[in-house]
């Protein structure tokens, strides 16, 4: 039974909305990105998803090809962001399957708690890794056929490219390192500089046609980030107890939403921008 189109994207959008278009997205099949991708699916997109495990990756894609009839969804399993060679041949086998890359998705992560007292310096790393350097990786690999998106899907501003757009990236971050938060010393870093990775492309791929935004969500209702840090009070920031503004966590839909309004003619001037998507929770965070 496929899952309705409104558990994943408002209905403001216009089915088709990004028909003849290729997402490619690291760490698709967890549950945010996942989300992320089956909204563009439904709203048209062919996508590939990149993932370390074969058979999650697998099934989440053909799962998600069944949103929509002529859906062409590629999960790619065995795909490490920390080994170039592995992301290389996945964006490989993305254009020759699919025809090209218009969009970029980096949401490939990993997270634990723990004090800096018990974090090893291999643990540190490996969410360096995975998070940052995975990031530059994705840029590294998918930046040519992102290049010859933008190319093809540029507008003016003034009218839009019939055809829609392209030449865009989305990081998936986080709020944690804004004011700080405990046990995630290894966390914040790699999202502190997961946001400059987009802020730097902003500036050197912008004259190109690219956009590069970041995507930070709160804690969002039902996804492992929100079990494992759970510890520290759902979102691994709230020390200060005090209520999110909005009154509940967030669902996967939000970040779909935010998700499709930076891809789309919408969000055609939006770059080099964070949208930070947590019921404004991060307003709340204990500032020194
Ligand atoms: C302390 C830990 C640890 C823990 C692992 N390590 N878990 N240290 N507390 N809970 C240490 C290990 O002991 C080891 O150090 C080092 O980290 C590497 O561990 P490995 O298991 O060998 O690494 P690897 O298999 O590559 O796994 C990477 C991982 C793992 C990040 C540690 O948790 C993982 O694969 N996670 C992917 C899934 C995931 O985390 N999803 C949540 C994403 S949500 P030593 O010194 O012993 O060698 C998210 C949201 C962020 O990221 C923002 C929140 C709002």
């Amino acid at each position: 039974m496929p899952v309705p189109k409104s558990d994943y994207v408002s209905n403001v959008w216009r089915d088709g909305l990004f028909a003849n278009k290729v997402v490619f997205c690291t760490g698709g099949a967890g549950t945010i990105c996942s989300a992320q991708v089956r909204a563009l699916v439904h709203l048209g997109a062919n996508a590939c998803i990149i993932g370390r495990n074969v058979e999650k990756t697998e099934s989440v894609a053909k799962d998600m090809a069944s949103c929509r009839p002529g859906a062409k969804v590629i999960g790619i399993g065995a795909v490490d962001v920390r080994s170039v060679k592995s992301l290389e041949d996945a964006v490989e086998r993305c254009v020759k399957e699919l025809g090209s890359i218009d969009f970029v998705i980096c949401g490939a992560a990993g997270n634990f708690l723990a004090p800096i007292s018990q974090l090893s310096a291999n643990a540190f790393k490996a969410v360096i890794d995975i998070d940052l350097i995975g990031s530059f990786n994705t840029v590294k690999a998918t930046l040519p056929y992102v290049r010859e998106s933008a190319l093809k899907y540029q507008s003016d501003g003034k009218t839009s490219n019939s055809a829609g757009t392209g030449g865009r990236y989305i990081f998936v971050s986080a709020t944690l390192h804004y004011a700080g938060v405990p046990l995630q010393i290894h966390a914040m870093a790699a999202k502190a500089g997961v946001d400059a990775i987009s802020s730097g492309i902003c500036i050197e791929e912008g004259p190109r046609g690219i956009t590069s935004n970041v995507i930070a969500p709160g804690g969002i209702a039902d996804t492992e980030g929100l079990a494992r840090l759970s510890m520290s009070g759902g979102s691994g920031r709230r020390t200060s107890g005090s209520p999110i503004p909005a009154g509940r966590p967030g669902y996967v839909k939000e970040i779909s939403d935010a998700t499709v309004y930076i891809f789309s003619d919408a969000g055609n001037y939006v770059n080099g921008s964070t949208v930070v998507v947590d019921g404004g929770a991060w307003r709340t965070m204990v500032q020194p």
